[in-house]
């Protein structure tokens, strides 16, 4: 495993939308073991693999009860509304309060290309939608509605 530099705010690479995992084989295993050693090192809750400089769709996320590795995500339902702090490992330095779902229902490929389902309320749900933005080139900055110092 290997720590990878992450892009940050202003690189074209973020706003880039990210092609869908064709092949599961031993580079991207490589490539999930890192972004996930990444995340932790840099006390993330979540990354993109754009956030690498992977223009793949691929993310992880840790909300504190484990780890999840989602490949080709797509967001299928959501409901209510959450409304809190935000930020970015792209983008250090940088909180602001975002409005999100409260519940995301997500479909996607674990690491061996076995079709998942996961539910996330709370600080997951906003995980999903953080990183699945990034996979479409979308940085948090796009849904904040007031800046903290
Ligand atoms: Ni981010």
């Amino acid at each position: 495993m290997a720590l990878r530099n992450i892009v940050k705010e202003g690189d074209e690479l973020l706003t880039k939308r990210c092609r869908p995992v064709e092949v599961f084989d031993q580079k991207l295993w490589d490539l999930l073991d890192d972004m996930a050693e990444t995340m932790y090192k840099a006390d993330g809750v979540g990354l993109a693999a754009p956030q690498v400089g992977i223009l793949r769709r691929i993310c992880v996320i840790d909300d504190g009860n484990g780890l999840i590795e989602l490949i080709n995500p797509e967001i299928i339902k959501t409901s209510g509304k959450q409304e809190g702090t935000e930020g970015c490992l792209s983008c250090p330095g940088k909180y602001g309060i975002t409005v999100r779902p409260k519940k995301v229902t997500v479909n996607y490929f674990d690491r061996n290309g076995n079709a998942m389902t996961a539910k996330g309320t709370d600080l997951l749900a906003k995980a999903f939608c953080h990183e699945i933005d990034h996979l479409d080139g979308i940085l948090f900055p796009t849904h904040v509605k007031e800046w903290l110092e």
